[in-house]
């Protein structure tokens, strides 16, 4: 019925820091990266090249690919908004990127400035770019139980576009509940909808644990015989575009679940807990990882 092995997409580096105000040294984003990598996680989302007008906090994103040091087996992606995009995340030495669109029009305007139908024409020279230089794709796609500006949003639209990036060449959709408003029953018929479409192995899911519903929504996607999750230690993390969207599920919370269920993750729990407290200590502020607290010495 369950997963007996679950891969975490960590995005605590990009989705987790995106959004914070304050300065973040270089040497602290490069010591988080390397930090999670140390605990056994294996895709760490580092970085992302998009404008620096729009998202400040990842404006150094080239400098955090250029000073980390890499360990093999460990994937470091950085998310690609369009194709000067994708060239700096190449030049930069980036393993993998992302593409990413929304199943809302209105969050895809205020996120990346254009329509859905404008985000696949913008996406297509990115796709083949990465193609030419043997780079994977994951496509992102936002808001898919529901957007900041619209509200409802329906399963066949978020059907509609996952089949698109899966078209386009996307070895992966992940599914983002950009807000957090998801509950299971909704997650199952949306996830019900889209693996129509994508089958289940090329699925992710992305919940963002504003109303506390991320665990129960990740047990649904488990049950529906998804294997790939995303999270960010600490929970850390929003988009600057979603209002009200607070941090992503954390990297302890489903790491604790999943073991307890005899899933394996090949993460350390130890070290993990170690990286979101050295990374939060330097952001000051708390844990928002229950697990953490739970857990602390
Ligand atoms: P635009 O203004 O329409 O772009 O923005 P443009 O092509 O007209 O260019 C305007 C300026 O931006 C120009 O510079 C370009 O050179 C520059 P200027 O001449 O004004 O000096 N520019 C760039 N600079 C660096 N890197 C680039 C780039 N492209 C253009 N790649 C654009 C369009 C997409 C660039 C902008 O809207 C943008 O950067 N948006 C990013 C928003 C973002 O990063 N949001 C957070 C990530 S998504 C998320 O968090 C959700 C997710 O976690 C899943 C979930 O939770 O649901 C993934
Ligand atoms: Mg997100």
């Amino acid at each position: 019925m369950y997963p007996e092995k679950v891969k975490i997409v960590e995005v605590g580096p990009r989705d987790g820091l995106q959004n914070e105000k304050g300065r973040i040294a270089l040497e602290d984003k490069v010591a988080l990266v390397q930090n999670l990598a140390d605990a056994g996680l294996r895709m760490v989302e580092t970085g992302s090249f998009v404008s620096p007008k729009w998202v400040p906090q990842m404006a150094d994103s080239k400098a955090v690919f250029e000073a980390i040091s890499r360990q093999s087996g460990v994937t470091y992606s950085a998310l690609t908004p369009n194709l000067k995009g994708f060239e700096a995340a190449l030049q930069a030495g980036a393993d993998e990127v992302a593409i990413f669109g929304a199943a809302s029009e209105s969050f895809t305007q205020k996120n990346i400035n254009c329509s859905i139908a404008e985000s696949l024409e913008r996406f297509a020279p990115v796709m083949d770019a990465a193609k030419a230089n043997n780079l994977r794709v994951r496509g992102y796609v936002s808001c898919v139980l529901g957007c900041p500006y619209e509200g409802e949003i329906s399963a066949a639209k978020v059907a509609e576009v996952s089949d698109k990036l899966l078209q386009m060449g996307c070895y992966e959709i992940s599914l983002g509940d950009t807000i957090g408003v998801g509950t299971p029953v909704k997650t199952a018929h949306m996830l019900d909808v889209v693996s129509q479409y994508v089958p289940n192995e090329q699925l992710a899911v992305h919940f963002h644990d504003t109303y506390g519903q991320a665990l129960a929504n990740i047990l649904i996607a488990l049950q529906q015989g998804i294997s790939v999750i995303d999270s960010a230690v600490a929970g850390l993390g929003g988009c600057p575009y979603a209002k009200g969207a607070s941090g992503n599920v954390a990297t302890e919370d489903v790491v604790y679940m999943l073991h307890g269920m005899g899933i394996e993750t090949g993460i350390d729990l130890d070290k993990l807990i170690q990286a979101g407290e050295r990374i939060t200590s330097k952001l000051g502020r708390s844990t928002n990882s229950k697990v953490a607290n739970a857990l602390a010495g």
